[in-house]
C-alpha cells in the first residue's frame, strides 16, 4: 500500500531504557507491568502485556521544571505570534513530548478555552460558584483538538500518511481537520446512524475517507484494532497516549486561569475515559513538580444507559471492567467498554473523586439549564452539570466550595438534539413522554406568525408578561 513514506510499517518497541540520556526522553509505560517503550506499537499496547501505555518524561528528574519560572514564560508566551506559542496547547510544551523542530507541528491555535462562571447553573446546584471550562470553544468545535495537535503531529514526524479512529463523532472531526492541515489522509470509522449531522459533515468536509459500519462504537473500535495491525495507518483514538498528553493542557491552562489555586471539584463526562485521564495526570504531574498545592477531586459522570464506569466502580470498587450494552440520546457518551477505565480508575483513586450516572431527562433539563447561562454546550456536556446536582444533594460537594463543568462540545454539533428538546420531541412516543413534562418551563419552540408587525408586539408583550410573574 502507498501508505506510508517511511519504510518500516509496524513499529514494534524495542525495549530501551531512555535513562543514560534523559534529557529528551519521553517514555512510553505500560500502565500494568511498568516495561518502558521507546516506541509504541500500532495498537499502542504493551507487547508484553497488552495493556495501556502511558507517557512519563525521565528528562524531568534529570532536570526538574522549575514551576515559578514556566508559569511566568507560558504567560508571556501569550502575546508572542509564533504559532507554536499561539497554540493553548504547546504554549505548555515543557510537559509534553518535544519536538526537534517546532515548525513540525501541526496546529489550528488550538486550547485557549475561555472559563466561564455560570451563575444560573450555580442556583440551580446550590452553589454559591460554578465555573465552565468550555473546551467545546476549540477550532473544531471540542476537546479533541487539544490531543489531536499532537498525536497527528507524531504520526507526520514518523512519517504516516494516513491516520484513523472510531468515534462517536467529535474524534473524527478533529482527526480529519489535524489530518488535512498536516497534509495526511485520514480513515473514520462511525456508528451507523448514531453520530450526529454536525460532527458528521465536519468529517466530510474535511476529506475524511468515511465508513459508517453497521454495528457501535465498541464494534468500530474493534475493527479498527484489526485494521490498524494490518495496514500501515496511524491510531488517533484515545489508546493514543500522545493525544492524552496534549488533552493534559486543559487542566493545566484551568489552573492557570485559577492563578493556580485550584478548585475543589472537576466534573467530567466519561465516555471512552480518555479525557478524565488526562486531566487527571496532568494535575497529579503538577502537583508533584510543584506547580499546584492541592489536588481538585475529579469527578466522571456517565449517562445511566451508557454507565460501565459507575457499575465498575460500585459493583467492584474498579477491579474488573463492567462492560454494557450502551445506549444515550448523548451519542457522544454512548460507549459501552472504555479503553481507558484503568487510567480512569487511578485518576478516581488518586483524586478522591466520584463517579455518578443520570438520566436522559436530567441530560436534556441540564443542557437547556446550561443554555440558559448563555453558553451552551452538546447532550454529552451537560451531564456533568446534571451529575453535579447530585453530587451536592448527596453532599459529596457544598455549597461553598468552588466547582468547574469541563464542558466538552459545543452547542452547534448536535443541533438536531436542541430542536428536538425545545419542540416538546425528545421524549415523543417514549415511555419517558410523562416525566418529560418537567422540561415543559425550559422549552422554547420557534413560534410561526404572520409577517405582521402587530403580531410580533404582541408576542413580545405575552412573553414579557410570562417573565413577569
Ligand atoms: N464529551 C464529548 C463531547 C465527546 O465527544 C466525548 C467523547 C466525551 C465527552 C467523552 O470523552 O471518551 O475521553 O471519556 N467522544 C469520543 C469521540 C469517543 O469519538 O468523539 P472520553
Amino acid at each position: 500500500m502507498p501508505g506510508q513514506c517511511s519504510s518500516d510499517p509496524i513499529r514494534m518497541t524495542d525495549h530501551i531504557s531512555r535513562e543514560s540520556n534523559p534529557a529528551h526522553a519521553s517514555q512510553l509505560r505500560c500502565i500494568n507491568c511498568g516495561v518502558v517503550f521507546e516506541k509504541a506499537a500500532q495498537n499502542f499496547r504493551c507487547a508484553s502485556c497488552g495493556d495501556l501505555l502511558e507517557m512519563v518524561y525521565p528528562r524531568w528528574n534529570a532536570t526538574r521544571p522549575d514551576a515559578a519560572a514556566l508559569k511566568a514564560l507560558w504567560r508571556e508566551r501569550r502575546t508572542s505570534g509564533l504559532p507554536v506559542d499561539e497554540s493553548g496547547v504547546w504554549r505548555f510544551r515543557e510537559l509534553l513530548p518535544s519536538f526537534d523542530d517546532w515548525q513540525e507541528i501541526i496546529t489550528l491555535r488550538e486550547g485557549n478555552a475561555p472559563l466561564y462562571e455560570m451563575p444560573g447553573c450555580a442556583r440551580i446546584a446550590g452553589l454559591r460558584q460554578l465555573y465552565a471550562k468550555h473546551q467545546g470553544m476549540n477550532p473544531t468545535g471540542s476537546f479533541k483538538d487539544t490531543g489531536m495537535t499532537v498525536a497527528a503531529s507524531v504520526a507526520r514526524r514518523e512519517g504516516f500518511r494516513w491516520v484513523a479512529c472510531a468515534s462517536t463523532g467529535n474524534t473524527s472531526a478533529s482527526m480529519a481537520a489535524y489530518a488535512a492541515r498536516g497534509g495526511m489522509r485520514s480513515l473514520v470509522l462511525i456508528p451507523e446512524g448514531k453520530v450526529s449531522w454536525g460532527k458528521l459533515s465536519q468529517a466530510l468536509d474535511y476529506g475524511a475517507v468515511t465508513c459508517q459500519l453497521k454495528t457501535d462504537f465498541d464494534g468500530c473500535m474493534r475493527v479498527l484494532n484489526e485494521v490498524v495491525q494490518r495496514m500501515p495507518v496511524y491510531l488517533l483514538n484515545s489508546v493514543n497516549p500522545y493525544r492524552l498528553e496534549g488533552q493534559k493542557t486543559a487542566a493545566i491552562e484551568l489552573m492557570e486561569q485559577f492563578d493556580w489555586q485550584p478548585p475543589d471539584y472537576i466534573i467530567v463526562p466519561g465516555g471512552n475515559l480518555g479525557n478524565s485521564s488526562a486531566l487527571g495526570k496532568a494535575l497529579l504531574e503538577m502537583k508533584e513538580l510543584g506547580f499546584i498545592s492541592s489536588l481538585p477531586k475529579i469527578s466522571i459522570i456517565q449517562a445511566a444507559g451508557a454507565n460501565p464506569l459507575v457499575r465498575t466502580m460500585r459493583e467492584n470498587a474498579g477491579k474488573k471492567l463492567i462492560s454494557v450494552q450502551a445506549e444515550t440520546a448523548a451519542s457522544a457518551i454512548r460507549i459501552g467498554s472504555p479503553a481507558s477505565w484503568k487510567k480512569a480508575v487511578a485518576v478516581l483513586q488518586a483524586t478522591g473523586g466520584t463517579v455518578e450516572q443520570v438520566s436522559e431527562i436530567e441530560i436534556a433539563l441540564a443542557k437547556a439549564e446550561i443554555g440558559a447561562d448563555g453558553i451552551g454546550c452538546e447532550p454529552a456536556s451537560a451531564v456533568t452539570l446534571a451529575g453535579l446536582k447530585k453530587l451536592v444533594k448527596q453532599g459529596f460537594a457544598k455549597a461553598g466550595d468552588s466547582v468547574v463543568l469541563i464542558l466538552t462540545g459545543n452547542l452547534l454539533k448536535d443541533p438536531e438534539f436542541t430542536l428536538k428538546f425545545h419542540r416538546g420531541d425528545l421524549f415523543a412516543g417514549t415511555e419517558r413522554e410523562k416525566e418529560a413534562d418537567i422540561l415543559k418551563p425550559q422549552q422554547r419552540a420557534p413560534i410561526l406568525l404572520d409577517a405582521s408587525v402587530d403580531a410580533v408586539i404582541r408576542t413580545l408583550k405575552e412573553a414579557d408578561d410570562r417573565l413577569e410573574t
